[in-house]
């Protein structure tokens, strides 16, 4: 645990030198803060001792130059100060993205998409965000403790002593209550996982609870889960808070309060001075702000490890190295290849030869027979149970899955379309003349569609399923795989369409060598198949 948070402190580390400017500069002001006491005190003093009524041309500059300093200091230090989270906060989720899209398939799947999301949004930017700004409270406020302490010492040491006491005994208490504070946090940070996980279930399935009548079940259950789990979590939060508040209380209203009528019995016996009376009491109101912020960095160091546990899969190095790169694509085998999701099989000892083949294939089979699931082994995107997957007569697992998908592409069932111009959509910012875009566009039956609205970016609600399809294929077909697998390229088409795109599409395929796997159960694209494999029961057998 404690290595991912030092891992994951190592992508902050260009944050470095921004702590170091904000401490400085904080550490600067506090210094300026208690010039200025100082400076007041010896003029309250001259005034009250030397019963002297005028105040002198260089006192007064020396006061107003410290208040004209402590203000800019102030905002420069506050300034830095605010900017360090947002600084730490763009860097690291700039970095973790990055680290995310490199990712392999096998990642998406473990994790699934909106956990990842959600991990990028809120825990990234959490633990960026106290990661900057921890060390720099702790370094500022212990030195500001530290100075308050000294200067309360050398002013009075007789009531620094009682004042001290005091603070002590308020500090301990406030790292006992920071303890159960941090624990209760942690707990309601699970609490809210789970009332997120609740909430998405029920937006993503909105339609088919609208359509069974299930909106009460599902709020009443919601509901519950508010009221039983994560009410019950919070409140107990709130009422280590609330005590929390007390001891501040204490520090912020009754130890000044204290110290002034200490000082003033101190002067009406000649120990002490209203200046320095006026010094302590402005120095203890001072005291609460570097124990209250020490205690919250406490608080959420527990809050850190969590965070950095959660975003430790972003850690996980799933790119094994020394895999063999492909110089172009051999042959494509399977050997007993067995796959199965729990209990659930798809395929059983299936024994294949994918490629090369001059034929283009048809794969059917009933729906959720596993069809998809054939292609995403293909594609490595999940990993056999059982037997291998051969490329070129190594096992898939062993080679270089860039180098691989340069000669094997797919075209999910699923249309995918980026919020981008139609243009960027096909090419995704590689070069490709002119010329082989028509080409395709052609192929895909995309060119009046592509005539008007290459430039403008696609709306993804307004665009149809069909329209979405096409500008799926022709981006794909763009890029003359030697290996093209299509799942159910055509289910979206009407009929002329899906006929003028086979038959173009057996026209292009042929023209550039590439090779097609088909699913579908349309025969317009069905007749562009030399061979038809039959997936039934975990078995692949030719018809
Ligand atoms: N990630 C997954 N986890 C568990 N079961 C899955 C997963 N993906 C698909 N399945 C199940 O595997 C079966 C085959 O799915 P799929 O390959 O999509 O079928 P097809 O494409 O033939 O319709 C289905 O019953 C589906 O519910
Ligand atoms: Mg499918």
């Amino acid at each position: 645990m404690l290595n991912n948070y030092k891992q994951l402190k190592i992508m902050l580390k260009d944050i470095k030198k921004y702590q170091i400017y904000t401490s400085i500069s904080l550490v600067f002001y506090t210094g300026i803060l208690y010039a200025l006491i100082i400076q007041i005190q010896r003029f309250i003093d001259r005034l009250t001792v030397n019963n002297v009524k005028s105040i002198t041309i260089d006192e007064l500059i020396t006061i107003l130059a410290l208040l004209i300093i402590l203000s800019i200091a102030t905002f420069l230090s506050q300034y830095l100060f605010n900017r360090l989270p947002i600084k730490a906060k763009n860097i690291f989720i700039g970095k973790i993205y990055k680290e995310t899209l490199k990712k392999s398939n096998l990642f998406f799947d473990k994790h699934g998409e909106s956990k990842i999301y959600s991990l990028i949004s809120n825990d990234a930017v959490t633990f960026s965000q106290m990661i900057s700004v921890n060390p720099v409270v702790i370094a500022y406020q212990s030195i500001t403790l530290l100075l308050c302490v000294i200067l309360i010492i050398c002013t009075q040491w007789i009531l620094a002593l009682i004042i001290l006491f005091f603070v002590s005994c308020c500090f301990i208490f406030t790292a006992f209550l920071s303890k159960k504070i941090a624990k209760y946090n942690n707990q309601v940070f699970s609490e809210k996982e789970e009332m997120t996980k609740q909430i998405l279930d029920g937006l993503e399935n909105h339609r088919v609870i609208e359509i069974l009548k299930k909106n009460i079940l599902f709020s009443d259950k919601f509901n519950g889960f508010l009221l039983n789990k994560l009410q019950k979590v919070e409140l107990k939060q709130a009422g280590f808070n609330s005590q929390y508040m007390t001891i501040y209380m204490l520090l912020t209203v009754v130890l000044p309060f204290l110290s002034v009528v200490l000082g003033l019995y101190f002067v009406s016996i000649n120990i002490m001075t209203i200046g320095q009376v006026l010094t302590i009491y402005t120095l203890t109101s001072q005291l609460q702000e570097p124990i209250r912020q020490i205690a919250a960095v406490r608080t959420n160091r527990d809050s850190v490890m969590k965070l950095s546990e959660r975003l430790s899969i972003f850690l996980d190095n799933d790119h094994m190295p020394n895999k063999k790169k492909i110089d172009e694509l051999k042959s494509l085998d399977f050997e007993n290849v067995s796959f199965s999701y729990e209990d659930l099989t798809i395929l059983n000892n299936v024994n294949m030869s994918i490629y090369p083949s001059s034929n283009h294939i048809l794969i059917e089979g009933e729906s959720g027979c596993g069809k998809s699931t054939l292609f995403n082994l293909m594609m490595n995107f999940n990993s056999v149970l059982g037997g291998h997957i051969k490329v070129n007569n190594l096992d898939i697992e062993k080679i270089d899955m860039n180098s691989y998908y340069k000669d094997v592409l797919y075209v999910e069932q699923k249309p995918v379309i980026f919020k981008d111009s139609l243009y960027n959509n096909i090419t995704l910012y590689d070069d490709f003349s002119q010329e082989m875009i028509n080409e395709v566009i052609d192929v895909c039956q995309l060119s009046d569609f592509y005539l008007i609205n290459k430039d403008t970016i696609i709306d993804l609600k307004s665009i149809s399923g069909g329209q979405a399809q096409r500008i799926s294929i022709a981006r794909i077909l763009l890029r003359k795989p030697k290996l093209l697998l299509l799942d159910e390229p055509t289910s979206a088409l009407d009929e002329k369409t899906s006929i003028n795109l086979s038959s173009a599409l057996n026209t292009y395929c042929n023209k550039y060598k590439i090779k097609l796997i088909v699913i579908s159960h349309k025969k317009d694209i069905m007749s562009i198949c030399e061979e038809r494999l039959v997936l039934k029961n975990g078995e692949l057998k030719y018809d």
